[in-house]
């Protein structure tokens, strides 16, 4: 520990990050009755937090060691960290990126003198690359986050956070993808100031740290989600778990649409945009409010990173409500004959309607998609469930439904007559060139493609919603088909969105 707190102290940062604001969230504090606080990581020059552990690494680097030359993998954050730490010390870098990193990316490493590999389709591709060239080229690899000197570049944002804030602090809330900030951040805060809570935020569907500290050992993950791309990773380091071991009280895990109404929140209170990982630390923050009931108290989010492409505010927008619980998504059944319409709308009542998908079923009943916008929560959506079971219309709850709000609510079109053995995937894929390509070379097998949906979210992965029709005695062959393709996906031939809008009826 105290090696940890003196490396952290003499930690070499200033140099090319500033100390960053902790300001205060107005709107954020008022609603939810304590004094909320933004440690703004995003105003950074590479706009997150990263270049202090890669400049703390790089920086303690021989001359010579510079000259042979540093390698890291990254497809984000780090990447730009390690090129302007690098610019900066007049090291030769060389970044492996994945072949699908957007141009944007690429251009701004070479924007700052670094070399870029573009090799394989995954991180993890291009993080054996690297490794191959350390070991072939002599170079020396730095790491995104089990590195002591990263881990006490990311500790001088506690160092900050304590001066900036000697007043009481309930808790600090920060994102964890690898481990590196929170092990960095806790390891200042805990031996200072015990009595503050370290609470790390992931998002569910990548929630290593999670797992591991639930589990007692470090896992990997099947499948990351990649919405907060920042923290998608699949296993956290060694030495940050060791640490998070000691020192994190706990993890809170949040979804992809509260992170987005985090990212609202934020641009409400500072009129900035942050990346999906920067909203993190504010979206666990929200959820621990509700849970514990707090008030009164100081509480601090860091905002890590603000690198987001500006399409996928699109998507961003789009789910914040939701996130809120300030919109609910429902799919109702009503028969079909005159005024049950009208006595639908009347359960709504004055209720602002988000979204309305209305399609002929057959003569007996028809399918609405509809989105409401509710002023009181889920307790509001409660009551409308309950009055539309009571006038005998059978309603589902989309609102937490993935593949009903990625894809169904987009469709038009309704179910298929007489479609046979149809099976519906969702999957997602590469965001490059030919990679649809790709998809769609490789379904060969003589299997008809009956439904596709793909709308461009503006990430570096593509979202398909396929339907495709598998006899029933090759479905072990396209079982073993899906595996090889090795495109994260998941089976929604029994999601009700698909049975309801959808499916193939005889
Ligand atoms: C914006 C942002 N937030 C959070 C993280 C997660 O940091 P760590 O891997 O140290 O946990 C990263 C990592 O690159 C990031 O870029």
């Amino acid at each position: 520990m105290h090696d940890y707190i003196k490396k952290i102290l003499t930690a070499r940062v200033y140099d090319v990050a500033i100390e960053s604001p902790l300001e205060v969230m107005n709107r954020l504090s008022r609603r939810l009755n304590n004094r909320v606080l933004l440690k703004r990581e995003d105003l950074q020059p590479v706009f997150s937090f990263k270049l202090r552990g890669a400049y703390n690494k790089i920086a303690k680097l021989s001359r010579e060691t510079l000259d042979k030359g540093i390698i890291c993998a990254s497809a984000g954050n780090h990447a730009q960290g390690v090129a302007l730490a690098a610019q900066r010390l007049g090291a030769k870098a060389t970044i492996v990126m994945p072949r699908t990193t957007p141009a944007i990316k690429i251009q701004a490493v070479r924007d700052r003198g670094g070399k870029t590999v573009l090799f394989g389709d995954t991180y993890d591709e291009a993080y054996q690359h690297a490794r191959q060239l350390e070991t072939e080229k002599g170079m020396t690899f730095i790491h995104p986050y089990d590195d002591p000197d990263v881990i006490a570049g990311n500790g001088t944002i506690g160092m900050e956070i304590l001066r900036q804030h000697p007043d009481p602090i309930e808790a600090i809330f920060i994102a964890v993808g690898g481990g590196g900030l929170i092990a960095g951040v806790a390891t200042y805060v805990k031996f200072l100031r015990p009595d503050i809570k370290i609470i790390g935020v992931e998002p569910d569907d990548a929630a290593s740290m999670y797992e591991a500290l639930k589990q007692g050992h470090r896992v990997i993950l099947d499948q990351v989600g990649i919405f907060a791309d920042g923290v998608a990773v699949r296993q956290v380091g060694e030495e940050t778990f060791r640490l998070a071991q000691d020192l994190v009280d706990e993890v809170i895990v949040v979804s992809t649409d509260e992170i987005c109404a985090a990212t609202k929140d934020i641009f409400d209170d500072t009129r900035s945009i942050a990346e999906p990982a920067g909203a993190l630390g504010a979206a666990g923050l929200k959820k621990y409010v509700e849970r514990t009931g707090v008030t009164g108290k100081n509480l601090i989010a860091i905002n890590c990173g603000a690198n987001i492409n500006f399409d996928r505010l699109r998507h961003v927008a789009e789910r914040a409500e939701l996130g809120e619980r300030r919109e609910a998504l429902l799919a109702v059944t009503i028969p079909e004959h005159p005024g049950s319409f009208r006595k639908f709308c009347q359960v709504i009542g004055k209720r602002a309607i988000t979204e309305f998908n209305y399609r002929y079923a057959d003569a007996r009943q028809a399918q609405v998609f509809a989105g409401i916008q509710l002023t009181e929560g889920e307790e509001e959506k409660n009551r409308i469930f309950e009055a539309l079971h009571e006038q005998g219309y059978p309603a589902v709850d989309m609102s937490d439904n993935e593949m009903a709000k990625l894809h169904v609510r987009y469709m038009v079109g309704g179910h298929a007559p007489g479609i046979r053995d149809e099976l519906l995937y969702r999957f997602q894929f590469p965001e490059r060139p030919g990679a649809l390509l790709k998809f769609l070379t490789g379904m060969a097998h003589g299997w008809n493609i009956s439904l596709f949906h793909y709308r461009n979210h503006g990430s570096d992965y593509g979202r398909v919603l396929i339907g495709i029709q598998v006899p029933a005695a090759e479905r072990s062959q396209f079982d073993q088909y899906i595996r090889e393709l090795g495109y994260p996906h998941c089976d929604e031939t029994d999601n009700p969105a698909y049975r309801l809008f959808l499916d193939g009826r005889s």
